[in-house]
C-alpha cells in the first residue's frame, strides 16, 4: 500500500500502484526544466501578488522558497522523488512543506497544462539562441576554410563521378548556405516557440482575474496566445523545431558522408586530425572517420523524433491529453544531438588539412573539361547540340587510345572540327575551366572572392 499523498489526492480512496507510478512519472527527464519551471512560478506569483488574488507577504515567501529550490537543484543536492510525478509538483511540494499556506497558494488559477507548455518554451527559446549561435560558428569556420583554400581546384561531382572542375572554396561555401538557410529556419521557428502560454490554465481559461500581458512582460514573450484550448493542446512548435533540426543533422550528414569518401585512400582528399578519428582494436593502421559517420549516424536518430512527434500528435482529441507528456524525450534528444554534432563538426573542420595537390591532379582527368570544349565551340559559333556530338566523340577517341584530353594536340582537335585552334589548348586547364564560369553563383574565384566579401559584411 502506498501512503504517499498526492497533490491531486482528494478524490482518490487508494494510493497509486507503485508501476503506475514509475510508469507515469516523467521526473527523470523533466528535472532538467527546473530553473524554466521555478522562473514561471515567480512571475506568475509576482502577479497573482499585483492582482491583489493572494498577498505581497504570500509573494515574498514563495520568492524565498523557490529561490532556496533552485540552489539546491543547482547545486545537486535536491532529492528528487519519482512519487512527485513531474518537475512541477517535486517543486509545488518542496515549497509547501517549506513555506506552508503561502505555498498552497502558487497554483492559483494554472494548470500543469498550462505550466509545462510554459517550461518547454522557456527551455526551447534558450537551446534555440544557443543553436542559432553555434551555427553562426560553423559557418565562420566555413568561410575561414574557404579562405584558406581560396583557389584550390578540385572535381566536382554529380553522381558520385567526376562532372566539372570547381574550387574547394565554392564547395565549402555552398555549405555556409545550407547552414544559414537552417540559421533562418531555427529564427523564424524561434516566433512560434517565443509565445505565453500561462493563463490557459486546464484548457478553458480562469475565473480569477489574471493579468497575462504582465507576465508576458516579465518573461519576456513578446505575445500572448490568444485560444486557451490551442495553448495546451498544441505541440507544433516542437515538431517544427525537431524537423529544422532534422534538416540541419541532413545537412551536416551529407558534408561527413563526403568527408568520409574523400579521407579514404582511394580518394585521399582530406586528412582529418588525429584528433577526430580513432584507431581499430584488430587491424593496427587504421584511422577511421568515426566522428563524421556518427554525425551521419546520428540524424537517423533525429530523424526518428520527429516521426514519433508527428505520430504522437495525429490522434489526439482536444485538448491537453497524457501522450503529450512523450514529446519531451525526442525534444530534449534532438536538442542534445544537435548541439553536439554542430560543436564537434566545428572543431573538426578547423583542425582538417585539404590535399591540395591531389584534388588539383583529380580535377583535370577523367574528361572534366569537355563541356569547356563544348562551349569554345559555342563560342564560335556552333550550335550546341552539334558542339557535344562533336566533344563526345573527340572523348570516345581518347577513351579508345587511352588518353586524357589534355594530350592531344591541336592537329589532333582539328581533325574534329576546323574551327579549333590554338586557344582550345589552354581552355583544357582546369584553373581555366573553374576560372571561366563567372555567372552569378558561379565556381570561378571572382564569383567566390565576391560572395566571400558579401557574407563578410553580413548581407
Ligand atoms: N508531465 C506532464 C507533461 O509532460 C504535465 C502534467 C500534466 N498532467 C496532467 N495529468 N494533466 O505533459
Amino acid at each position: 500500500m502506498n501512503n504517499y499523498v498526492k497533490p491531486w489526492g482528494g478524490r482518490f480512496k487508494k494510493g497509486t500502484d507503485h508501476k503506475v507510478e514509475e510508469f507515469t512519472q516523467s521526473i527523470h527527464f523533466d528535472r532538467r526544466l527546473f530553473r524554466y519551471d521555478i522562473e514561471g512560478s515567480l512571475a506568475h506569483a509576482r502577479m497573482l501578488g499585483k492582482q491583489g488574488i493572494i498577498s505581497s507577504d504570500d509573494v515574498s515567501s514563495i520568492r524565498k522558497g523557490l529561490n532556496r529550490i533552485r540552489k539546491e537543484m543547482e547545486a545537486g543536492s535536491f532529492i528528487f522523488d519519482v512519487r512527485d510525478e513531474d518537475i512541477h509538483m517535486a517543486i509545488e511540494k518542496s515549497l509547501i512543506q517549506r513555506i506552508g499556506k503561502a505555498g498552497e497558494k502558487l497554483h492559483t488559477g494554472r494548470s500543469r497544462n498550462d505550466q509545462i507548455v510554459l517550461d518547454v518554451r522557456l527551455y526551447l527559446r534558450d537551446e534555440i539562441n544557443n543553436l542559432i549561435k553555434i551555427l553562426k560558428n560553423l559557418k565562420k569556420e566555413l568561410v575561414e576554410a574557404a579562405k584558406r583554400e581560396v583557389n584550390t581546384i578540385m572535381p566536382g561531382y554529380t553522381h558520385l563521378q567526376k562532372a566539372q572542375p570547381v574550387l574547394l572554396s565554392h564547395y565549402l561555401l555552398s555549405f555556409w548556405e545550407m547552414f544559414d538557410r537552417d540559421e533562418q529556419r531555427f529564427k523564424d521557428c524561434q516566433k512560434r516557440v517565443n509565445v505565453l502560454p500561462l493563463g490557459a490554465a486546464a484548457l478553458a481559461g480562469t475565473s480569477l482575474p489574471l493579468d497575462r500581458r504582465y507576465v508576458a512582460r516579465l518573461l519576456k514573450f513578446p505575445t500572448v496566445s490568444r485560444n486557451s484550448m490551442d495553448t495546451v493542446a498544441d505541440r507544433d512548435f516542437i515538431a517544427e523545431f525537431i524537423f529544422s533540426a532534422s534538416i540541419v543533422m541532413m545537412h551536416m550528414s551529407r558534408f561527413c558522408e563526403d568527408l568520409v569518401i574523400w579521407s579514404s585512400s582511394e580518394f585521399h582528399y582530406v586528412e582529418i586530425s588525429d584528433t577526430y578519428t580513432t584507431g581499430s582494436s584488430i587491424m593496427p593502421q587504421k584511422k577511421n572517420p568515426d566522428v563524421a559517420e556518427l554525425i551521419r549516424g546520428k540524424t537517423g536518430r533525429v530523424y526518428g523524433h520527429l516521426m514519433a512527434m508527428l505520430t504522437i500528435l495525429k490522434g489526439l482529441p482536444m485538448t491537453y491529453n497524457r501522450d503529450l507528456q512523450e514529446d519531451k524525450e525526442p525534444l530534449f534528444d534532438t536538442v542534445d544531438t544537435v548541439t553536439s554534432s554542430i560543436e564537434i563538426l566545428t572543431e573538426m573542420l578547423s583542425q582538417i588539412t585539404f590535399q591540395r595537390e591531389r584534388m588539383e591532379e583529380q580535377a583535370g582527368k577523367d574528361f572534366s573539361t569537355a563541356t569547356d570544349i563544348a562551349e569554345y565551340l559555342v563560342q564560335k559559333g556552333i550550335a550546341f547540340r552539334e558542339a557535344h556530338g562533336i566533344v563526345g566523340r573527340i572523348v570516345e577517341h581518347c577513351l579508345d587510345n587511352r588518353k586524357e584530353l589534355s594530350a592531344l594536340t591541336l592537329t589532333e582537335f582539328r581533325k574534329f572540327h576546323a574551327q579549333f585552334d590554338k586557344d582550345v589548348i589552354p581552355r583544357l586547364r582546369p584553373a581555366n575551366s573553374v576560372n571561366l564560369r563567372k555567372t552569378i553563383g558561379g565556381t570561378s574565384m571572382v564569383m567566390v572572392e565576391e560572395r566571400i566579401r558579401e557574407i563578410e559584411k553580413g548581407s
